[in-house]
């Protein structure tokens, strides 16, 4: 094998190393050649080093050519080795965000701070006073069975709506007052549009007899839902509450279909979302108030958000449903 052959053959850099020092380094042939020169009969000594010369050109230039493949053999092993693979997922991106019914439950109640009502809340595990005999709902009533209730053992309940807040404002502050109180609420139901759990915002404003009307309690849920959908159309209908009455309820026009009819609105093109009225003098009565007038309300946040944002089934937001959450980051 000639040293052409064997510095095109070095396996590493390494080996090309040993390889340079034996063919060029100080004790190497050309390098003895180059000593010698001194010994060399004058006239011979320029035919000589021009050859030395040139074999030790032809021999650096080999070991550099062969470097720069190894060389790049080597950036190549280590590329595949430590490459990123682009496709992967960008986990960075996974930011967390407000689930839409905070969101949607934050927006309600900014809206009626902005109009001065005092945030409240109440207890979640209730008693039967404040979550329905104080509301005019007494023991056998059959409109307790409108909220097919969750009892515990001890005689108190999951509150079934967030009107039992009604009933502790009024019994710990003396009118005028106006308050608004978000809150999970919690029902034996499960379908395309109920979840046993679910939210509501309850309103209730109360001041001196004659200074609240019903006038004033459609202005401003005309107002809130004006605000909070922009261009939809609503409706209220004549409705019952024990707590209230006259009572109302309020339907938006069905998202869905175009108010055309379809399941999520049973065929009527409508859609309720809340329930109003005046509150009934036996309520007032129960809390001990005497010459007042006032008017109370409880929306559905889960049937505001998914109008809202057309989330479609109610169920599919206690999912985790990725497609839907991802909507809101
Ligand atoms: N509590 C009623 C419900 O859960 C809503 C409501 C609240 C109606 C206040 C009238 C007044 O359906």
């Amino acid at each position: 094998m000639n040293y052409t052959e064997r510095i095109n053959l070095a396996p590493s850099i390494d080996a090309l190393e040993k390889l340079r020092v034996e063919l060029l380094g100080k004790k190497s042939a050309i390098s003895e050649g180059f000593s010698s020169l001194k010994n060399a009969a004058p006239n011979e000594k320029a035919k000589i080093a021009a050859a030395l010369n040139l074999q030790k050109e032809e021999l650096s230039n080999a070991i550099a050519a062969r470097k720069a493949v190894l060389e790049r053999e080597e950036f190549d092993v280590k590329a595949s080795k430590e490459a990123i693979d682009v496709t992967l997922f960008d986990f960075s991106d996974l930011g967390g965000s407000l689930h839409p019914i905070n969101r949607a439950m934050e927006e309600i109640v900014e809206y009626f701070l902005g109009m001065n009502f005092d945030l409240k809340t109440g207890p979640l595990v209730e008693d039967e006073f404040h979550n329905f005999e104080a509301l005019n709902l007494p023991k056998h009533h059959p409109a307790r069975e409108m909220q097919d209730t969750f009892y515990m053992n001890d005689g108190m309940a999951l509150r079934t709506h967030t009107s039992n807040v009604q009933i502790h404002a009024m019994l710990s502050q003396k009118p005028p007052f106006k308050m608004i109180a978000p809150g999970a609420v919690f029902r034996r139901d499960y379908d395309l549009t109920h979840t046993p759990m679910f939210h509501q915002v309850e309103g209730l404003v109360v001041d001196e007899k004659g200074a609240i009307s019903f006038a004033n309690l459609k202005h401003i849920l005309e107002d809130f839902l004006n605000s909070f959908f922009g261009d939809f159309s609503v409706r209220f209908r004549p409705s019952f509450f024990p707590f209230t009455e006259p009572s109302a309820e309020v339907d938006v026009g069905c998202v869905f279909c175009g108010s055309k009819g379809c399941r999520m609105c049973k065929n009527t093109g409508w859609l309720e979302v809340l329930g109003c009225g005046m509150v009934d003098p036996n309520v007032f009565k129960a809390v001990g108030y005497e010459n007042v007038s006032g008017y109370a309300f409880g929306m559905g946040v889960e049937r505001l958000a998914t109008l809202k944002y057309r989330a479609g089934d109610l169920r599919s937001l206690y999912e985790g449903d990725l497609d839907l959450l991802e909507r809101f980051r």
